[in-house]
């Protein structure tokens, strides 16, 4: 499982505001808009804290770093920072020719779940509902896992996680809205978002990246008498003449040094 891939999650939402991308924290990210750009002098850059601005690349041929992106980005079609850090979040604005664009990127710190196959999932998830107001939702690859509208109550579920997901009855008095997700799949895998949707704007953003791991005693594997030898079993019987090659092998050897100290001496 150590193999498991979990690429880069990007997750793009169209919000009020110019476009939404989301990141977990040290994962890549790659800005989709620069791709589309092939103005000359285009240029990336990122609005710090205190409205300073800072490029991060600009298109010369190619997208290249400026210096403090050199080793995390390499000159490419688009902007790709390989690496994402907690000072990369904020308002990022790609110039190209006399457009503008703005992108505002989002870094999450995720939790890591590690579940076995066949089991049960929770994501643990909060929020203040006695209002009432707004949309519970979680997806994944920026596909819908689970909704729940906290006014109506009604909820919905994404292809193929019908029937598997729920929250505990009681979300409305207590505000846990933990996610209970049954008989986790291997396609399961993958980071998880869950935020509540309130007049258009997310809020109370959490990722969860979930691995999944292979249930480990299957019925056929944990039978004993498939690997280990008892009495009953005919085709141990053979097996005791192993240690008494071994035995003979090592008398021979010790005959052989016997004798040869005999001969020096
Ligand atoms: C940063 O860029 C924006 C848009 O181009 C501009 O309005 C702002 O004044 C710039 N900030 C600084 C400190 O140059
Ligand atoms: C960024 O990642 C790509 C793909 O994994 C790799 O080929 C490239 O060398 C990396 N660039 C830097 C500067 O780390
Ligand atoms: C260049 O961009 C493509 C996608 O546009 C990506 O798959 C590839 O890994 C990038 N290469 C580097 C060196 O960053
Ligand atoms: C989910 O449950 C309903 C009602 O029991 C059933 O009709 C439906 O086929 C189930 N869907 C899946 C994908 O299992």
């Amino acid at each position: 499982m150590a193999a498991l891939t979990l690429r880069a999650l990007l997750f793009i939402v169209n919000l009020t505001f110019g476009l939404t991308l989301d990141t977990i924290l040290g994962d890549r990210v790659q800005f989709p808009e620069s791709e589309h750009c092939s103005e000359r002098g285009a240029k990336l850059q990122h609005t710090l804290t205190g409205g300073s601005n800072k490029t991060v690349a600009h298109l010369e041929g190619v997208w290249k770093p400026l210096d403090d992106y050199k080793d995390r980005m390499s000159p490419n079609e688009s902007v790709i920072l390989n690496r994402s850090n907690i000072n990369d979040q904020g308002l990022y604005r790609l110039t190209c020719g006399s457009e503008e664009k703005l992108i505002h990127l989002n870094v999450i710190i995720s939790s890591d779940k590690s579940v076995t196959e066949g089991e049960a999932a929770r994501m643990t998830f909060h929020y203040f509902t006695a209002g009432k107001l707004g949309r519970y939702r979680v997806e994944r690859n920026t596909q819908l896992v689970f909704e729940l509208d906290l006014s109506s109550g009604s909820t919905s579920q994404g292809s193929g996680f019908e029937n598997r997901t729920s929250v505990a009855p009681h979300w409305s008095s207590d505000g846990d809205l933990t996610l209970t997700l049954q008989g986790v799949k291997p396609e399961d895998r993958g980071a998880y978002f869950l935020y509540v949707l309130k007049n258009r704007k997310r809020g109370h953003l959490q990722a969860v990246r979930m691995r999944v791991s292979p249930a480990l005693n299957t019925p056929e594997e944990r039978n004993p008498g498939q690997t280990t030898c008892t009495p009953q079993q005919p085709p141990c019987k053979g097996t005791p003449w192993i240690p008494l090659a071994i035995i003979v092998a090592l008398v021979l050897v010790a005959l052989a040094v016997y004798r040869q100290r005999i001969c020096w001496s």
